[in-house]
């Protein structure tokens, strides 16, 4: 079971406050560019980027690393291609940062989110995945990618920045409530629903307007 978190726009003012804090230590580059594709920042032996389609190998590692560490390692049913793809592609599905290591030279975390709607307030991003390899965190990569998955938002003035974390998940959910998400399944009783491939051809029968049984 996952439990949903939104930033509101009151919120992000307490986000405001607290990158502003976290950013004294870091040599930073870039916090007011107007465009997605110039947003990055330099951290002590990092740089944190937008991902390009080059990043994709890498980034399909982590998301199996993710997946290994949720105890669900039969989750991922995509390879890189459909990353490159779904993300560069004709039409892009989704963007990303990732956080480069310069010691390795090697790509260690990753961030995809991408633009959702809500009919009460409008343009909204919402953060599907964050990951940073064990061995670079606590090293203020996961507050960078939310500084900066915040400035993409603001660009495209969203009023809500959305994700889900698994309920056991606590260390990750403590973090992210210090940076000021509030848990949508206790504060408004929201569940996370998804119909599955095969549940979705079935829909999409023409029988299913006469056929549909709620009992079944
Ligand atoms: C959750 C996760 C993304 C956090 O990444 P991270 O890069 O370690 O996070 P940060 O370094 O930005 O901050 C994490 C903590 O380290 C602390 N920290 C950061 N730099 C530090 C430093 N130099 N010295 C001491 N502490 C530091 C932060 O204050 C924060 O502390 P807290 O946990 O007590 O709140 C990472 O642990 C991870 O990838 N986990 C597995 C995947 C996951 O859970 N993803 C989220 C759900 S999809």
């Amino acid at each position: 079971m996952s439990f949903c978190v939104q930033y509101s726009r009151s919120l992000r003012q307490h986000l405001k406050k607290s990158f502003f804090k976290v950013f004294t230590c870091c040599r930073y580059k870039s916090s007011d560019c107007s465009k997605h594709g110039e947003l990055s920042l330099e951290l002590d032996g990092y740089t944190i980027r937008k991902a390009v389609k080059q990043d994709c190998q890498a980034i399909h590692s982590l998301i199996q690393e993710l997946a290994n560490c949720l105890k669900m390692p039969d989750a991922p049913q995509i390879d890189a291609k459909a990353l490159e793809v779904d993300g560069f592609g004709r039409r892009s599905f989704y963007e990303g940062f990732v956080a480069e290591s310069h010691k390795f030279n090697q790509v260690v975390g990753y961030a995809v989110y991408y633009f959702t709607y809500s009919t009460w307030q409008g343009k909204s991003l919402y953060m599907e995945d964050m990951y940073i390899r064990p061995e670079d965190r606590k090293n203020r990569i996961a507050v960078s990618f939310f500084h900066l998955v915040s400035q993409a938002a603001l660009i495209e003035n969203c009023t809500r920045l959305n994700f889900c974390v698994l309920e056991s998940n606590k260390p990750a959910a403590k973090l992210f409530q210090s940076l000021g998400a509030v848990d949508l399944t206790l504060k408004e009783g929201w569940h996370y629903y998804r119909i599955p491939r095969l549940g979705i051809e079935e829909l999409a029968k023409p029988s299913i307007i006469s056929t549909f049984n709620s009992q079944i």
